[in-house]
């Protein structure tokens, strides 16, 4: 069943093709990002360590910058009408939950942007720049945005585990059209 209340608000039902895309490019990158950041955490300092820090903070930047398109495609296209079969509670949790998850998704990059910049790091863009620094070389400010960036990290990890487990929920078990409404090809 995929009812909503579309008709009544005239909003669109569906999430337009270039935010599905954008969607699950993000929850790729941001999915592996999440044991990426922990494992370099752990390392001692070395190439392996290197090497993943190189990926960890393009990839970050990556997300900040298809996040930014993402909200913007979302301020041109607007967002579909909440389907019309969620519960209040339901509305109002999948509301905040995804305000949070935008939240975080900017501020995680910039935390740690800002991080290797106060501990006066360097970031490459794939080979392409080097970014500037966003602030002047701190290493006492540049700890205390790690650990910063840490809290960001299990917050993020706990919101993307329970923002999964809805998805789940609602295409396997509800079967009530939430899910294939942002699955690429699915209700247009
Ligand atoms: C969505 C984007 C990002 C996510 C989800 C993310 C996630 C994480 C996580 C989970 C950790 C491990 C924290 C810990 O256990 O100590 C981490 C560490 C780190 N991240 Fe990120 N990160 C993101 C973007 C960035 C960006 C853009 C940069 C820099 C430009 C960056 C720089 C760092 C640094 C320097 C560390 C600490 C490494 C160490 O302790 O040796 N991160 N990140």
């Amino acid at each position: 069943m995929n009812v909503s209340n579309a008709s009544m608000s005239g909003r669109r039902t569906s999430y337009s093709a270039t935010s599905k895309w954008l969607h699950w490019i993000v929850a790729i990158i941001v999915i592996g990002m999440i044991p990426a950041g922990i494992i370099m955490s752990k390392l001692p300092k070395g190439p392996e360590k290197l090497m993943i820090f190189g990926y960890h903070t393009e990839f970050g930047v990556l997300v900040l910058l298809l996040v930014i398109w993402r909200f913007l495609t979302r301020l041109g296209h607007g967002t579909p009408a909440p389907v019309a079969t969620l519960s209040a509670f339901e509305r109002i949790a999948s509301t905040s939950a995804t305000h949070l998850l935008y939240l975080l998704l900017l501020a995680m990059p910039l935390i740690g942007w800002l991080a290797v910049s106060a501990l006066g790091g360097h970031i490459e863009f794939f080979g392409l720049f080097q970014l500037p620094a966003l602030m002047p070389k701190n290493p006492a400010v540049g700890k205390i945005l790690l650990a910063a960036h840490k809290i960001g990290g299990i917050s993020i990890l706990v919101l993307v585990s329970a923002h999964i487990l809805a998805a789940l929920y609602h295409g396997l078990v509800k079967h009530d059209g939430v899910f294939s409404r942002m699955w690429p090809g699915g209700e247009a």
